[in-house]
């Protein structure tokens, strides 16, 4: 005879299933694979060359004969799509940004190198004018500084055709311009580029955590103590996300993003729940570096905290994310 234990027993017991590995395993919700992940580089003109930025530990700008075996890698390990930013030299910054749509510039260069090398690839660009101004605003100004609308949005339809006809397969317009996405649709259209996907920056935040980009990109200091808050989002708002997203899935929107990451969990969330169409997080440089700098001292375990950071990105409802750590995370997942 067993001897029966007094009740009460908790009417229901969570932890059996967490108790051992396999059934932790069988009923996991989500996870993370290679498909996920969208791998953001920097690229520089000229060869040989690998600049740090001091802000993103790791990670380096790349001239083109380097950033080739870094695409190899992304096949090898079954990341899906390398995302293109440039750093331009300061002598082709001016006003208007007008290097943004130069075809034989760096970016529309190094996108034809690699669809030529790696074809099978996704390479994206940034739709955006603050690599290429002088004052380091994504867009126009006025005489009073504003950053005007649809004189940028002309713009960014030229740079976006730039970077269609050099072969991109995704344009990411990043600058939160009103029209942009159906303008740049229009015009792909127009030109006879049916199948360049559009990932639209949707739900883009004026965030303090683009410091380091700002710093790789080499906007920051002509950026100086001014803003983006007049053209991105205030951090105060989360139905204003949904708009936005309404609005340029309406204009031609393949995909869309929520950006920054994880303190925006919340809206990512929202966003799949009433759309529920591919949506992507982007967990941008200032993430990046914040971990970066718990790692270098120490104070958290740098597998298991990316892992974790990454996979919360998928609960939340991502289906992929544009993130540095792309390379590290396939790596861990596949051994290789
Ligand atoms: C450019 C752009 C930015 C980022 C992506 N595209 C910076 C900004 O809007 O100031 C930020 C990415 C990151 O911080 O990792 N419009």
């Amino acid at each position: 005879m067993t001897t029966l234990i007094p009740a009460p027993f908790p009417l229901s017991r969570p932890r059996r299933l967490r108790r051992d590995d396999f059934s932790r395993r069988l009923v996991a919700e989500h996870a993370l694979t290679p498909n996920d992940l969208i791998y953001p580089v920097f690229v520089v003109e000229g060869k040989q060359q690998r600049v740090a930025v001091p802000s993103m530990p790791g990670v380096e700008r790349l001239s083109l004969d380097q950033l080739l075996p870094v695409a190899e890698r992304c096949v090898a390990l079954g990341v899906p799509v390398l995302a293109l930013f440039p750093s331009i030299e300061a002598r082709l910054k001016d006003n208007t940004g007008s290097e943004a749509h130069n075809p034989e510039g760096l970016i529309p260069t190094v996108v034809r190198a690699l669809k030529q090398r790696f074809p099978e690839l996704g390479v994206l660009t940034d739709v955006a004018l603050d690599p290429y101004t002088s004052h380091g605003q994504d867009g126009v100004l006025d005489s009073t500084g504003y950053i005007l609308n649809d004189e940028t949005v002309k713009l960014l339809v030229q740079q976006a055709l730039v970077h269609a006809e050099a072969g991109v397969d995704i344009v990411a317009p990043s600058d939160m311009m009103d029209g942009r996405i159906g303008a740049v649709r229009q015009a792909l259209e127009q030109h006879g580029h049916i199948h360049t996907r559009i990932m639209a920056y949707s739900a883009k935040y004026a965030s303090a955590f683009y410091g380091p980009f700002r710093d790789a990109v080499g906007s920051a200091a002509n950026l100086g103590k001014s803003n983006k808050k007049v053209y991105q989002m205030d951090p105060a708002n989360g139905d204003e996300a949904l708009r936005e997203v309404a609005a340029d899935l309406a204009e031609g929107a393949d995909m869309v993003m929520v950006k920054p990451g994880m303190p925006y969990l919340d809206v990512l969330r929202r966003v799949k729940d009433t759309f529920r169409v591919p949506t992507f997080a982007y967990q941008v440089s200032g993430e990046y570096a914040m971990l970066q700098a718990a790692f270098a001292n120490g104070w958290l375990d740098r597998d298991a905290a990316m892992m974790e950071a990454l996979l919360a990105f998928k609960r939340a409802g991502a289906d992929g994310i544009l993130t540095y750590f792309a390379l590290d995370a396939a790596a861990k997942l596949t051994g290789k």
